[in-house]
């Protein structure tokens, strides 16, 4: 499925969808942030890659570039109010403008909720809420002030459904769905909020705590893949870039506070 770039083969020539434009991408050094940096840049948009680690090997910004891309790399937690301002003003000060905020990083930790610490409760908390509430805030100004802005969150299938042990994450990621829903009130029509909810996609996943990455071996993959009620296999990175290209970009004008499922039809059947 993937090219010798490491890239689902689905990852086309970019079509200009966000020419002229300027994009933030969170968690943009792994999995879906870092396919959906790509593919904004491809798209024709100049791209700031936040994360909180240099992962990529390259890092996405030296491949953005290399691919003819422009972009820069912001090292942060995003969870911190201050590195979210950082983003926006970086993208401002280095790009001229943000017209696109793709609020991506979050993470989880697989234990029942009796189980957990108080520290392991706050670090799922702290990143996919606060990195969201704060990435939001510290844009809203500027989308305001020029009058239109679109934000895209990932939250999860998990946000639709429960997952055994996993009562932090599928708590966040249902909060993220219904915030999306809530600030697309809140701010429309000048912007447009939505989220893609992911089932199942074969990234780093570098969630637990401390933060550490979880790559699956083939049997793994093959059994999440059955446990997918449709496509039965799990998903790449790029087919949710895809969507979030999608909300992004013009084509999905008429679109807003929606839960793009992109789960392979994970979520449809009751098992
Ligand atoms: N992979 C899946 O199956 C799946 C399914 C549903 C939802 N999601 C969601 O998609 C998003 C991306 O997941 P992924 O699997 O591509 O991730 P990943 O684990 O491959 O990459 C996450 C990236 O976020 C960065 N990051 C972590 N904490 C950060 C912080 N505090 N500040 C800035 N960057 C930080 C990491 O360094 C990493 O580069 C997450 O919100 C995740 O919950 C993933």
């Amino acid at each position: 499925m993937t090219n010798n770039a490491g890239e689902h083969l689905r990852m086309g020539a970019g079509l200009g969808r966000l020419n002229g434009q300027v994009a933030v991408v969170t968690g943009a050094e792994s999995g879906i942030g870092r396919a959906t940096a790509r593919l904004f840049a491809r798209e024709g948009a100049r791209v700031v890659c936040a994360d909180v680690a240099e992962r990529g090997n390259p890092r996405t910004d030296r491949l953005i570039e290399a691919d003819g891309g422009e972009a820069h790399f912001l090292l942060g937690d995003v969870s911190q109010k201050a590195v979210c301002e950082e983003m926006v003003s970086t993208a401002i000060d280095r790009f001229g403008g943000l017209d696109v905020l793709y609020l991506n990083a979050g993470t989880g930790v697989r234990k029942k909720l009796h189980e957990m610490s108080d520290e392991e409760w706050d670090h799922v908390i702290n990143l996919n809420l606060y990195g969201v509430y704060h990435g939001v805030q510290a844009v809203l100004p500027h989308f305001m002030e020029q009058g239109h802005g679109n934000i895209v969150i990932t939250a999860s299938s998990f946000g639709l459904r429960a997952s055994p042990r996993y009562p932090s994450y599928s708590a966040t990621k249902a909060a993220l769905v219904n915030l999306t829903r809530q600030l697309a009130v809140d701010y429309g029509p000048e912007i447009r909020v939505n989220c893609v909810c992911p089932g199942p996609i074969d990234t780093n996943r570098i969630r637990e705590f401390p933060p550490r990455p979880r790559p699956i071996d083939e049997d793994q993959r093959y059994e999440a893949g059955q446990r997918v009620a449709a496509l039965h296999r799990m998903g790449q990175p790029e087919e949710v870039a895809y969507c979030v290209l999608f909300l992004a970009s013009e084509e999905s004008s008429f679109v807003t506070g929606h839960a793009l499922v992109v789960d392979g039809g994970q979520t449809i059947t009751v098992q």
